[in-house]
């Protein structure tokens, strides 16, 4: 069976060329298995969030291979890759990307919106999402009246 998770000599450049270049990724290389748990520890700068967003697919390499469950992402749609990042991969960002003018519920609701399912059904996966983490109780708060680690 494919590994889960395949980078191979992976590099991440912004800016190439020009003379404020950033390599941010240079050479990765990382295998993770199913079931496998994988933390990634570093220096601010190193690169962890710029990996992440290889890994969850919201960033292409600038060069090397990412397989994703034996699939090489670069391959994929972009309407592929929203599958995907919509239900196959979970992310928590370092920056919350919630919307402040929507409730903690809808919130939560909005990538089901993108999975078609209908609103009584979206309603309550939200609300069982939210009661799994202690929040049921906070759900019609904004998420400025959350805590940061809530806000996560
Ligand atoms: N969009 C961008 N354009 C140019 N440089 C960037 C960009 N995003 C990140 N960088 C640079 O790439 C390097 C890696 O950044 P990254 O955000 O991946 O670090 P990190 O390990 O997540 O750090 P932290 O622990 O502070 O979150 C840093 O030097 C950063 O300044
Ligand atoms: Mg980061």
């Amino acid at each position: 069976m494919a590994k889960l998770i395949e980078l191979r000599n992976v590099y991440k450049i912004y800016s190439e060329g020009l003379e404020s270049e950033v390599r941010a990724l240079d050479g990765v290389s990382l295998e993770v298995e199913r079931g496998e748990f994988v933390a990634v520890v570093g220096q601010s700068g190193s690169g962890k969030s710029t990996m992440m967003n290889v890994l969850g697919c919201l960033d292409i390499p600038t060069r090397g291979d990412y397989f994703l469950d034996g699939v090489d992402v670069r391959e994929l749609s972009d309407k592929e890759l929203s599958r995907i990042r919509n239900k196959q991969i979970g992310f928590i960002f370092q920056q919350y990307n919630l919307i402040q003018n929507l409730t903690v519920l809808e919130n939560v609701e909005l990538p089901l919106i993108y999975q078609g399912i209908d609103p009584i059904d979206r309603r309550e996966l939200a609300m069982e999402a939210l009661g799994r983490v202690g929040l049921a109780d906070r759900a019609q708060h904004k998420p400025t009246q959350m805590s940061g680690g809530q806000q996560q």
